[in-house]
């Protein structure tokens, strides 16, 4: 899709060209010894942001089919959900190569809590269904993995972690303003259904940010609760159509 000179279509990428593959080595099965958290160079916080960040990409299958049934896989809206997914699928190659390779995380308990992750899956709210909610859905759902994405590569203090998130968090501008131009249009069509969806999704985001940010607390005994961390402001050039180029 082209407006004028800028270009609005996603830019191919390899997950292989984002990970430091010479800073790989064998674990005990294959001669090697396993991993130890004295390997890892994020901090804890780094850490627990990445492994969010890369289960949620896990939960790719679920996503799929709920925005197959909702958009359908017939026509254009079959090559779209094709291609998102496949988008989508690199996300969580990079990011466990990325972390695998770099002895981050445990590998261990990564693909425990996948296992568990995706065996439970996304269930969405009751009510919840159609092309017209699941499009105001995403679009909010797309904004928030890429403000995460860029704010994990910030935490993350090693510019190769950040040079990867980066490169994600484009796709998912990219995927935002996809679906934002279609919600915009659906403005125009049904504004009462439109304003209704955007209400609801709004609320129940800013509700599970509410719930978020009340999670860091101090220790029992050790006076009021901490603060959660305001994340790093998103680069407004980002919101650029193209911007993920
Ligand atoms: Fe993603
Ligand atoms: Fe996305």
């Amino acid at each position: 899709m082209c407006r004028g000179t800028v270009s609005w279509t996603a830019k191919d990428w390899n997950p292989h060209d984002y990970v430091p593959w010479d800073e790989g080595r064998n674990f005990a099965a294959m001669g090697g010894i396993d991993w130890d958290p004295e390997q890892s160079r994020l901090s804890e916080v780094a850490k627990v942001a990445m492994i969010t960040n890369l289960l949620t990409e896990d939960n790719l299958p679920s996503y799929h089919r709920t925005i197959a049934e909702n958009f359908s896989m017939d026509g254009a809206w079959g090559t779209w959900v094709g291609r998102w997914t496949a988008e989508e699928n690199r996300h969580a190659i990079a990011m466990r190569d990325y972390l695998v390779v770099t002895r981050s995380v445990d590998p261990v308990a990564l693909d425990s809590d996948r296992m568990v992750h995706m065996t439970k899956g996304v269930h969405m709210p009751v009510g919840y269904g159609g092309v017209l909610d699941q499009v105001v859905y995403v679009t909010f759902q797309e904004l928030a993995t890429r403000i995460s994405h860029r704010t994990t590569g910030k935490v993350c203090d090693d510019p190769i972690a950040d040079r990867l998130l980066a490169r994600i968090a484009a796709d998912e501008n990219l995927h935002m303003i996809f679906y934002r131009n279609i919600t915009a249009a659906a403005f125009d069509l049904a504004p009462d259904q439109v304003i209704d969806l955007h209400t609801g999704h709004s609320t129940r985001w800013s509700g599970s940010l509410d719930a978020r940010r009340q999670l860091p607390r101090a220790p029992a005994g050790r006076g009021r609760a901490a603060r959660a961390p305001e994340p790093p402001s998103d680069p407004p050039a980002d919101t650029r159509p193209g911007a993920g180029r």
